[in-house]
């Protein structure tokens, strides 16, 4: 699949197994000209060691989406380098650690749903709202969620309902855009050991159900979840708007 000459922002890069770093990768193998950003200081020269592993030259800038000056100052700076833009992945969600594990009930706090609510949904809105006017036709917005937005995973608590907030915001946003030509989808993968998922208490256990009740009886690899982001990104989607797509080795159709 073809991205040359298509502008892409990554955001979510924290180590070389995040999701969004092997979809820079794909990206970069399929010829696409890549900004990445980092959350903070202490992301910053993994980042860089990254974009350096990569064969086009990859724009760099901080962005902590928490604070909408910097969403801002990264629009102003992107516009300023490119002109424009075709492609956002938003692959960063966050929730306090001490919510996600235990009792559900017992341990959410007001402070912590918003948090969570905040950083894994509203940020993608955000950032539709900040860079739509630098947004190419046929430009393409793609988020991550994961199965625990409609289904009771252990541990997950908090994170299921930002989940499921951003799958609505998905739904939502792509009949905003849709009439600007900006298509909205996101990738509900399987579980896969990141930074993020270390956050979760019980995680290998997860991914031991996963093997055992899957249709395919294994665990999707980051390659997979990175393909359907490079098909979902690219004009061979043109008619997919408003979708959660499964990469999750069939697994969400389990029954027993
Ligand atoms: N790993 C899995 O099992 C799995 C499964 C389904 C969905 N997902 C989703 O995939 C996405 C990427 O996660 P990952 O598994 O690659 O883990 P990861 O830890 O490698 O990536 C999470 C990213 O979120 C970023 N982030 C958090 N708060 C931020 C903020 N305030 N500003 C900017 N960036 C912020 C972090 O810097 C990091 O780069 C997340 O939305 C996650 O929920 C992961």
């Amino acid at each position: 699949m073809n991205l040359k000459n298509k502008k892409v922002l990554i955001i979510g890069v924290a180590s070389k197994r995040s999701i969004a770093t092997r979809i820079a990768e794909v990206f970069d193998e399929n010829g696409a000209q890549l900004a990445l950003t980092y959350q903070n200081e202490k992301l910053q020269s993994r980042v860089e060691d990254i974009a350096s592993s990569l064969s086009n030259t990859v724009l760099i800038h901080p962005c902590d989406l928490s604070k909408d000056s910097e969403i801002c100052q990264l629009r102003d700076y992107l516009q300023s380098e490119w002109g424009s833009i075709d492609i956002i992945i938003h692959s960063a969600a966050f929730a306090p650690r001490e919510l996600l594990g235990g009792d559900f009930v017992k341990n959410i706090t007001r402070e912590g749903f918003q948090i969570a609510h905040d950083i894994s949904s509203y940020t993608f809105t955000a950032l539709a709202r900040e860079f739509v006017g630098i947004m190419n036709d046929k430009s393409s917005l793609l988020t991550l969620t994961y199965l625990g937005s409609e289904r009771v995973i252990k541990n997950y608590n908090i994170m299921g309902l930002a989940k499921a907030s951003l799958e609505a915001n998905v739904r939502y946003m792509s009949h905003s855009l849709g009439s600007k030509n900006i298509r909205v989808n996101a990738i509900s993968a399987g579980p896969i050991k990141t930074l993020a998922a270390a956050g979760i208490a019980g995680f290998s256990d997860i991914l031991k159900l996963v093997e055992e009740k899957s249709a395919l009886k294994r665990n999707v690899t980051l390659d997979e979840v990175a393909n359907t982001a490079l098909f979902l990104s690219s004009d061979s989607a043109s008619g997919i708007t408003g979708q959660i797509v499964y990469v999750d080795c069939g697994f969400n159709t389990s029954g027993t």
